[in-house]
């Protein structure tokens, strides 16, 4: 490591250090003052690189937010914060800390493998405890978003699915109306220039959904049957696989002895859903509207997160590293959130064009993962260099590498850290 990364790996440290909010991390100051799903698996994995017991803290403050039911929200609201829209009145959830009423995708499972491999043996009672929380998690995605066993999980508002304004979403989302109870306050502009973000109709019908949602009390079954708004989700649907081969990994040594069937069984059906999902005539996997019964034909950087998992046979990997290899040399930085000439490509705003680091990350291993060890180094470089030269900014303009979104951000500094720790 030189010189020049060890400075960079010190301020990473020291982002997650000023997000730190005891035992969790926001993932950055006012854009986002509490604790969100996914972000924090991400940053659970960067402290790993540095510190198991922070790391598993990360998780644990995490798994506070589990529903009865399994669940585990997109947001916990551990303490009151007046510079995010909606905040805990709009969501009207009942848990006993206050959080929202939708899930992230589930990276959780996949984090608690990656520190259980850096972990010593202290350390087996607390991940044994996180296994639990993670396999309760993936039951109720089973029972709660595909109760009828099709291997598609369902994702029933775009913030499930973490890429909130993708293009994927237009056409689905166009059939949610604008119409709301809440009046909406947006603060998320007051944060980030408003042609980065979101617009207005989109904040419209995000929270005609929350609205929906919270009148039907958040129960999965009402929400199934009466929602506008129902995707399969490729990110999700591959995270979910991979994270239950990561159960399935820590299982004899972590988990309950009668655990290992289910897993196996459920690995068995996401992996027949997961791979109704490639889409010959575009080359690539593709989410699904499931309402529309019909492919959406949008090739974004989500597409390839299938690597992840043992579903791509080798016809496919070629097909997409060489995709990715001709998008490499176009770009300044890889892999673009949309694909540069795809519908409602926008290099700045949010999903629709932007890089993201934790993305590229797992296109990496992917890669590696499927054989491509040389083009997984390629994407991992670039985000190095381009966190390194441009900031810790929340995700990057393609054409010119420059950071956008919130700055600081605790999920791009966890990256770094994993990144130059490999
Ligand atoms: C937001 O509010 O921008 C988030 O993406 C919701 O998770």
């Amino acid at each position: 490591m030189t010189m020049f990364s060890d400075t960079h790996t010190a301020q990473a440290k020291a982002i997650l250090a000023a997000n730190d909010r005891g035992g969790y991390t926001v993932p950055t100051h006012g854009l986002y003052p509490f604790q969100w799903n996914w972000d924090s698996a991400f940053v659970a994995m960067g402290f790993a690189t540095f510190d198991i017991d922070r790391a598993l803290r990360e998780l644990e403050r995490l798994a506070e937010g589990q529903w009865a039911d399994g669940m585990i929200p997109q947001i916990i609201f551990h303490t009151p914060a007046d510079s995010y829209f909606p905040g805990p009145e709009v969501w009207g959830t009942r848990h006993i800390i206050a959080t929202s009423g939708i899930t992230q995708p589930p990276v959780f499972a996949s984090a608690l493998k990656f520190i259980a491999e850096r972990a010593d043996v202290s350390f087996e009672p607390r991940i044994r405890a996180l296994f639990a929380v993670a396999d309760r998690y993936h039951r109720w995605f089973a029972s709660a978003r595909d109760p009828e066993a099709t291997g598609l999980v369902s994702t029933l508002h775009n913030w499930e699915t973490g890429r909130d304004n993708s293009p994927e979403w237009d056409i689905p989302f166009a059939r949610v109306p604008e119409t709301t109870t809440t009046v909406i306050r947006r603060r998320d502009t007051g944060h980030v220039d408003a042609s980065m973000r979101p617009t207005d109709a989109d904040y419209r019908r995000y929270i005609h959904l929350v609205d929906l949602y919270r009148s039907l009390d958040w129960n999965p079954a009402a929400m199934l049957a009466k929602t506008p708004f129902r995707v399969a989700d490729i990110g999700t649907n591959a995270i979910l696989l991979a994270a239950e081969e990561a159960l399935l990994a820590l299982q004899p040594r972590f988990g309950a002895s009668n655990s290992e069937a289910d897993i196996r069984a459920r690995i068995l059906r996401l992996s027949r859903g997961l791979s109704g999902l490639w889409n010959a005539d575009h080359g690539w996997y593709l989410s699904r509207d499931l309402l529309a019964s019909a492919p959406i034909a949008v090739r974004t950087s989500a597409g390839l997160l299938p690597l992840l998992t043992n579903v791509p046979d080798r016809a496919h990997v070629a097909h997409m590293s060489g995709v990715v290899d001709a998008h490499l040399d176009a770009v300044c930085m890889g892999i673009a959130s949309t694909l540069p000439g795809e519908p409602g490509f926008e290099p700045k705003r949010y999903w629709r064009g932007p890089v993201w680091a934790i993305i590229n990350w797992m296109i990496a291993e992917g890669l590696g993962r499927h054989g491509h060890p040389a083009l997984a180094e390629r994407v991992r470089k670039s985000t190095a260099e381009a966190i390194e030269r441009r900031g810790f900014g929340e995700y990057f303009d393609p054409t010119t590498g420059e950071a956008l979104g919130g700055a600081t951000f605790s999920w791009t500094a966890a990256i770094l850290l994993m990144l130059r720790d490999q």
